[in-house]
This record gives structure tokens, C-alpha cells and sequence, in this order.
């Protein structure tokens, strides 16, 4: 694939008014989650439940594009169909998340690095084959006691640009995602700083390595207080200082950027999303979306709670999100828009 297609991609992935629904929970995450709920914790029920997701009427609405896991883009529909096969019937670009997961960071003790680059070329060409467009990797950061380290930051930005050019290479899109998690009482600034640190390196690295910045989508958390930080800041605060991390460490010549939504309760997600549309639409450079697992899908995990009957509501509690955020992308967020779903 040459890199105009590429570039077009990521434009697709950013269309107006649209985001992207990560639904590439790794199979322990998914699990967990799936025990909180008492949800047996199969292949099948996890392929049932994706395929609840893909199937909601409407979704390709509001979601331009969706990251899938391993397992999943080898399973099918209830009707036979490829997940691939099927998003791309419901107007929704197939992605694939790459990376194998966060593990210990050896002699940096609390701090994480991900891993997956071994074979990896070969991966994305398989991926390709099986329809995938752009690709996912994440990365973890920790604010604590003396971390991250500068050795934990720059390590995970290599690892993130060694990925984004070698998906480039093989025809995908990569998404780059270095996450800060909320865990912890640090205050807004705190996480501010150290977004702007791993933002820093992250493009440092993706420089180095010649990835091409117009057909990559940033993944960045927002800059949030930490879960049990007593001072907790309002929408505004948080749409401000999340814009001006960004404007300040990101290039203007990135494809656009799509936030996770880290655990935020998901009216949270949205309003945050909307303030920062609302307040900054004329000084960012590129489009500014969402790329939500838990702040979509949630509640309709929630209703579904592995019952065939419940698959209606649970589609609806999940179109509902993916309204409210397709509105906040565009800045028309309103709480009124938050009725209950059943
Ligand atoms: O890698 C994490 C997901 O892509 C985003 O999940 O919105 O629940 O943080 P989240």
C-alpha cells in the first residue's frame, strides 16, 4: 500500500462527526470483566457478545472504525460472516490491535513496557489479508513515587515508533497509544507534566524512525487529577489542560487524535470530549475524537450480561453511547442527551 492510501485511511478513520470503538479487549481483560458480571468466559461468549457489538444497527452512524482482537477477527458472526467482512458491510473500517501486552519493565520496578515487535511484519501482512486497514498499540504509564522514569519513557515511546513504522510499512494505520493511567492521587498539573513528557518522547521516536505523522491517529489519555486525588478538576479544567498539553506536544501534521477513555465514568467521557470541541475548535490543528472501550460499552455490557433476550437493549444502550460521543466529537453534547435507555 502506498502512503497516500494510507493517509486516506486515517482520514476515513476521522470522518466528520464519527470515532473509533476499541472493542479489542485482550482475552484476560475481556474475562474479567465478563466474571464481574458472572458471564462464563469462552470463546463463544466472548465471539456472542462481539457479535452483539458489530451487529447494532446504525453503529457505522457514528463509528468510522473499530480495533478488534486476534481472536476476534478469526471468529465470525452469528450469520457466518467474517467480523471483518461484517464491519465493512456496516460502513465501519476493520482494525487489529498488535501489541501482546504490558509486562514488567526489568530493574524498573512498578513501571511496565509492551511487547510484540517479534514477527510483527508478519503479522500486519496477515492482518491485511484478513481486512484489517490501521492497527492498535498501547503503551502504560505510571504516575507514582519517583516514576516514570525517563528509562520506562523513552523505552515504551522506541517500542510505540519501531511499531508505527513497521504497520506503515505492511499497509496499516498505526494508532499510537501511550497511556498515563488516572490510578493515583496525583493532582491535574502532575499529570499534565507527565503527559507532556511521554508526548514529547513518543514524536521524538516516531521522528526517528521515519513513521509518516499524516497517516498515524494518536491515542493520548486526557490529562486528568488521579482517582483519588481529593482536588478534582470540572469539564472546563480538564478540556483546557488536556488542549494545551496537546497543542503544545503534539505536530500539527498527525492524522488526528482520538482519545481513550482510561475508566472515566462515561458521561464524564463525553462531556470532557465536548468541552474540549466547544472551547478549542478554531486552535486545534487536527480533528479531535474518541477511541472509548469501557465509555461505550459499559452499559450494554451491563444489560447484556450473557443473555440472548437481553441483546436488543444492550445494542441500544450501546448505539446511545456512540450518539452521545459522535455528538461531543462534533461539540453538540448535551447532559438532556443522557435519557434512560430502557
Ligand atoms: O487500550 C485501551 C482501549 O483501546 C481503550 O479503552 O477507553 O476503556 O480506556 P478505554
Amino acid at each position: 500500500m502506498n502512503n497516500d492510501e494510507l493517509v486516506k485511511t486515517a482520514q476515513a478513520m476521522m470522518a466528520s462527526g464519527k470515532g473509533l470503538l476499541a472493542m479489542d479487549e485482550s482475552n484476560p481483560t475481556c474475562n474479567r470483566r465478563f466474571a464481574a458480571l458472572n458471564i462464563p468466559q469462552t470463546p463463544e461468549m466472548r465471539r456472542a457478545y462481539r457479535d452483539l457489538i458489530v451487529m447494532t444497527p446504525g453503529l457505522g452512524d457514528c463509528i468510522s472504525g473499530a480495533i478488534l482482537f486476534d481472536e476476534t477477527i478469526r471468529q465470525k458472526t452469528n450469520n457466518g460472516t467474517e467480523f471483518a467482512e461484517a464491519l465493512q458491510q456496516a460502513h465501519i473500517i476493520p482494525g487489529i490491535k498488535v501489541d501482546l501486552g504490558a509486562r514488567e519493565l526489568a530493574a524498573f520496578p512498578g513501571e511496565k513496557i509492551t511487547e510484540g515487535l517479534d514477527g510483527l511484519a508478519t503479522r500486519v501482512r496477515e492482518y491485511v489479508k484478513m481486512g484489517a486497514r490501521f492497527a492498535k498499540w498501547r503503551a502504560v504509564i505510571t504516575i507514582g513515587n519517583g516514576i516514570p522514569t525517563a528509562g520506562c519513557i523513552d523505552a515504551n515511546a522506541h517500542m510505540l515508533a519501531r511499531y508505527a513504522a513497521i504497520c506503515q510499512d505492511g499497509g496499516l494505520v498505526p494508532i499510537v497509544e501511550p497511556e498515563v493511567l488516572m490510578d493515583g492521587s496525583h493532582d491535574l498539573a502532575r499529570c499534565a507534566a507527565v503527559t507532556a513528557e511521554v508526548l514529547h518522547a513518543v514524536f521524538d521516536q516516531l521522528y526517528l524512525q521515519r513513521v509518516i505523522l499524516e497517516a498515524t491517529i494518536l491515542k493520548p489519555n486526557m490529562v486528568l487529577a488521579g482517582l483519588s486525588c481529593p482536588d478534582q478538576p470540572g469539564v472546563d479544567q480538564v478540556a483546557d489542560a488536556t488542549v494545551t498539553c496537546l497543542l503544545r506536544n503534539v505536530p500539527a501534521a498527525v492524522g488526528g487524535i482520538a482519545f481513550l477513555s482510561g475508566g472515566q465514568p462515561a458521561q464524564s467521557a463525553s462531556s470532557r470530549l465536548n468541552a474540549m470541541n466547544v472551547r478549542w475548535a478554531s486552535k486545534m490543528p487536527w480533528p479531535l475524537t474518541f477511541s472509548f472501550s469501557r465509555a461505550i460499552q459499559k452499559p450494554a455490557l451491563d444489560i447484556w450480561a450473557g443473555k440472548e433476550a437481553n441483546v436488543p437493549a444492550a445494542q441500544q444502550a450501546l448505539l446511545h453511547r456512540a450518539r452521545c460521543n459522535s455528538q461531543a466529537r462534533q461539540g453538540r453534547y448535551k447532559p438532556e442527551l443522557e435519557k434512560p435507555v430502557l
